[in-house]
């Protein structure tokens, strides 16, 4: 099947620029990507493209090339549906927050509004292709859905999970390590796959185009994600080892790193990863083994997560201990919000969790991420439903200016890895604090040695 209309339901940080590389490398066909948030469309439509929604590197260059030309964003679903032969799924696919399977399971409900609506609009046969990451065997239920309450069209589904980072989206997107397509491996199946081969094929040299069975692609995104959150957890683990003997986590990542078989990415020791996947995938995944009865399984992916939380709690508790077991009153400034730099999402960040720890010690936290704004700090803190909104809005303050954020501050928590953060003027920030003046630097980007000649008290992880 030739495709000439593709159709996005879910202008997330997914949706957004994995549709817009598309439209970009495929000019002859029309890519519309459809939101029932109409806020969030009206800012990709925004005449400036600054102001889209989605802050990664290079995206605004990519949508301003093709937007109005091949690329839309809209609200009319129904209209984007009709008009289109493939049509992608890359709506939100949070942890459940009720009912059986609750703070585990993936939460469906989204996926399934989508299927239904598509089969109510669908007049022709249509190419369904799971974007979002979804539980093994969600393609089983998105089939029977569009079967069983269609208009009598044939419905192929796809499953093409999307593997890019954020903060380095478009370069993921633009040359990617792999594209997965999983389908169905009778005829119909394949021509499927074929259909959505041949798009990736417009970018992505062949061999790096995988195509297996559809259950095979679905396992393989939540096992990408569980290895590679794994190896944080390991290197964290590792990290308070160091801190205990004397060795330092950085040499030894440097170490086990040049080894082939291991390698040196995601061997980074950090406060604990943050982000909306890591956690939510693992915690599906130790779902999925655990209604198939293989406890040992579960229990042994769920471990990434509970270190990971003993990460941000022991960054949090150090703070604390380490100004003289009280922090009631006192400034913190908190350089970084989002989850990791060259974004603006924060969700999940270990800056909200440590926050809240040092919040309920009635410490004051002055936050300064280049883009970040309050509103989204307090409702992060607000999620959490630790305090009400006010003892939150009363604790925590933005401020637009570090070196503003830093000034009387007791303690510096680094908290991303944003690169301007090693260009400021660290003297003028030690000059206007409170001594002893303490740094706990929660990426290690800071330069230890230098911090301290400075007069600081500085803290890395795992050194
Ligand atoms: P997101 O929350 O940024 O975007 C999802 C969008 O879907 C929202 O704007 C929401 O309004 C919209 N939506 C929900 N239901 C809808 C419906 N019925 N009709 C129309 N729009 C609807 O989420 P995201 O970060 O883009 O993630 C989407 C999926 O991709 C998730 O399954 C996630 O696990 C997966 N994923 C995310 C990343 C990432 O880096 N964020 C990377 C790979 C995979
Ligand atoms: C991750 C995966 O890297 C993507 O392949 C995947 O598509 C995506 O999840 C997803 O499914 O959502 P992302 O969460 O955007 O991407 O960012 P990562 O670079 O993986 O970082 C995740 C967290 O781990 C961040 O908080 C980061 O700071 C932390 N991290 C990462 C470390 O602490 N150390 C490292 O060495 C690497």
């Amino acid at each position: 099947m030739k495709i000439s209309h593709i159709c996005c339901i879910g202008a997330g940080y997914v949706g957004g620029p994995t549709m817009a590389v598309i439209a970009n490398k495929c000019p002859h066909i029309k890519v519309t990507v459809v939101d029932l948030n109409a806020e969030r469309i009206a800012r990709w439509n925004d005449d400036n493209v600054e102001n889209i929604p989605v802050y990664e590197p290079g995206l605004s260059t990519i949508v301003a090339a093709s937007r109005g030309k091949n690329l839309f964003f809209s609200t009319e679903v129904d209209k984007a549906i009709d008009e289109a032969q493939m049509i992608f799924i890359s709506v939100n696919t949070p942890t459940k927050t009720y009912g059986t399977g609750k703070g585990m399971a993936a939460d469906l409900k989204y996926i399934e509004l989508c299927a239904r609506q598509i089969a109510r609009v669908a007049t022709t046969d249509k190419i369904v292709v799971e974007k979002s990451t979804l539980p093994v065997r969600t393609a089983e239920a998105l089939k029977s859905i569009l079967d069983n309450t269609g208009n009598g069209v044939q419905y192929q589904i796809l499953s093409n999970p999307e593997f890019l980072a954020e903060g380095t989206a478009v370069e993921d997107l633009l040359a990617p390590d792999r594209v997965l397509i999983g389908g169905g491996t009778d005829e119909a199946g394949q021509k499927a796959i074929q259909a959505l081969v041949d798009i990736y094929a417009n970018w992505v040299p062949k061999e790096r185009i995988l195509t297996t069975n559809v259950w095979s692609s679905e396992l393989s995104k939540l096992t990408a994600n569980a290895f590679l959150a794994q190896r944080v957890s390991s290197i964290n683990a590792i990290s308070e080892l160091c801190e205990k003997t004397g060795a330092n986590v950085n040499e030894v990542a440097r170490a086990i790193g040049m080894d082939s078989r291991i390698g040196s990415k995601f061997l980074k020791a950090s406060v604990g990863f943050g982000g909306s996947c890591f956690q939510k995938d693992i915690l599906n995944l130790v779902y999925i083994a655990k209604s198939y009865g293989l406890q040992e399984v579960a229990d042994y992916w769920e471990q990434v997560i509970q270190l990971n939380d003993h990460q941000k709690n022991r960054f949090a508790r150090n703070i604390v201990s380490t100004l003289y077991n009280t922090i009631s009153g006192k400034k913190i400034a908190f350089l970084g919000w989002a989850f990791k730099k060259d974004t603006n999402d924060t969700r999940e960040s270990a800056a909200i969790y440590v926050a809240d720890a040092l919040m309920q010690e009635q410490a004051q936290i002055a936050v300064y991420d280049p883009k970040v704004e309050h509103p989204q700090v307090l409702s992060d803190l607000n999620y959490l439903e630790t305090r009400d909104a006010a003892s939150n809005a009363a604790l925590v303050t933005s401020i637009g200016d570090p070196y503003a954020a830093c000034h009387e501050a007791h303690a510096i928590a680094i908290m991303t890895e944003w690169d301007e953060f090693k260009t400021y003027d660290w003297q003028k920030i030690y000059d206007s604090m409170l001594k002893p003046a303490f740094i706990f630097d929660g990426r290690n980007i800071l330069d230890a040695e230098a911090m301290r000649v400075i007069g600081f008290h500085y803290q890395g992880i795992g050194s």
